[in-house]
């Protein structure tokens, strides 16, 4: 009889052909590609090497998940819509889940979304869905680098989820719908907004040191720094750090001063526990120099992982068995 373990830590829940994550060494590959250089090769090329096969018309498969989703009113937060817009889809092929997330998304964003024209890149029509207009070429990197560089990570939570729905037996719409409502809970999606609200605080790079230390002498957490797998930098930090390079924005100084403090006070403040900065903090500047709202930032990380997921739960499926763990009774003596 195994003993509970909080959190699951550690307990090898499933195999994975899909994605690796070394935490003590700071790397993740996606089918033994580093994250590093997957953003080069776009959305489409990403999502090809973490499906481990060819999309086939996705842009047709936006225009479908648009004419049917435009008859819909779902109201409440933009991850409540996304997740209330696809939960109402009925769709099997990957193709038109990935097109049902990225389009929700977009409602998430404007009332008013225009058209999908299939004949764009996934991540140059997302833009222009949600912000109405086409996007530079500097933006349609940073977009499908970010898209490509969250598209999977390991059994994080989310995909956790969509992997127990996929063992049931039940259809893709289900587990992704499981898989938006994990996403949606803050310790898993929703940190880099208040990365940005942070950089607000501190206000300029010279302050970042007594702020840092301020805040953690009053005993609060430094946003976007520190990872329950990384031991080191996170590696998708770097990758989305490069990304915003092209991107006219005043906060990359700004972040870079910050972190640096961070760290800084956080080693001398926890010499055996490595706190460095995670995926969040690089992809609160990043989505922000690419003109998003912070409250898409969920919904944005949706439009990715959705890829992950699928891919998983394809994964699941071929496992063809249902993931039905036990529960340690601590109740009432059973007479
Ligand atoms: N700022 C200040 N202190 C931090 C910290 C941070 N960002 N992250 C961890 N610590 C401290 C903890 O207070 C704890 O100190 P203690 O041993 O004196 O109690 C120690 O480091 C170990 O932290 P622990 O909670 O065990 O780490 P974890 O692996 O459970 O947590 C996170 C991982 C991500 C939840 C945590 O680092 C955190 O809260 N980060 C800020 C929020 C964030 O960026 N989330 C996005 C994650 S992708």
């Amino acid at each position: 009889m195994s003993a509970w373990i909080p959190g699951l830590e550690g307990v090898v829940a499933a195999r994975t052909a899909v994605s690796r994550v070394d935490g003590e060494g700071g790397g993740l590959w996606f089918r033994g590609v580093p994250v590093e250089t997957v953003g080069r090769v776009g959305f489409e090329g990403a999502a090809e090497l973490v499906l481990g096969r060819p999309l086939v018309g996705l842009g047709e498969a936006r225009v479908r998940a648009w004419e049917r989703q435009r008859a819909l009113t779902v109201g409440g937060s933009p991850m409540a819509v996304v997740r209330g817009r696809v939960a109402s889809g009925d769709w099997s092929a990957v193709e038109d889940g990935i097109a049902e997330v990225a389009v929700a998304v977009a409602f998430a964003a404007r009332a008013d979304v225009p058209r999908p024209d299939a004949a764009l890149d996934h991540a140059s029509d997302l833009f222009r869905l949600a912000r109405g207009r086409l996007p530079t070429e500097a933006e349609r990197i940073g977009l499908s680098t970010y898209l490509a560089t969250v598209m999977d990570h390991g059994l994080n939570a989310s995909t956790f989820a969509a992997r127990v729905v996929a063992s049931t037996g039940s259809d893709a719409v289900s587990a992704v719908t499981a898989a938006l409502g994990a996403l949606k809970g803050p310790l898993h999606g929703g940190a880099p907004g208040p990365v940005l609200d942070m950089l607000d605080a501190v206000g300029s790079p010279e302050r970042a040191d007594a702020w840092v230390r301020a805040e953690l002498d009053a005993g609060r957490r430094i946003m976007g720094m520190g990872h329950r797998v990384y031991r080191v930098r996170d590696p998708r930090a770097a990758a989305l750090e490069g990304a915003v390079g092209g991107l006219h924005t005043d906060r990359l100084a700004l972040a870079r001063a910050v972190e640096g403090a961070a760290e800084r006070a956080l080693a001398a403040r926890h010499p055996g526990r490595a706190l460095r900065a995670n995926v969040e903090f690089y992809t609160a500047i990043l989505l922000e120099a690419l003109g998003f709202g912070r409250e898409l930032f969920t919904p944005l990380f949706a439009a990715g992982r959705v890829v992950g997921w699928l891919a998983h739960v394809e994964e699941e499926r071929a496992v063809g068995r249902l993931l039905r763990p036990r529960a340690e009774y601590v109740g009432p003596p059973c007479t």
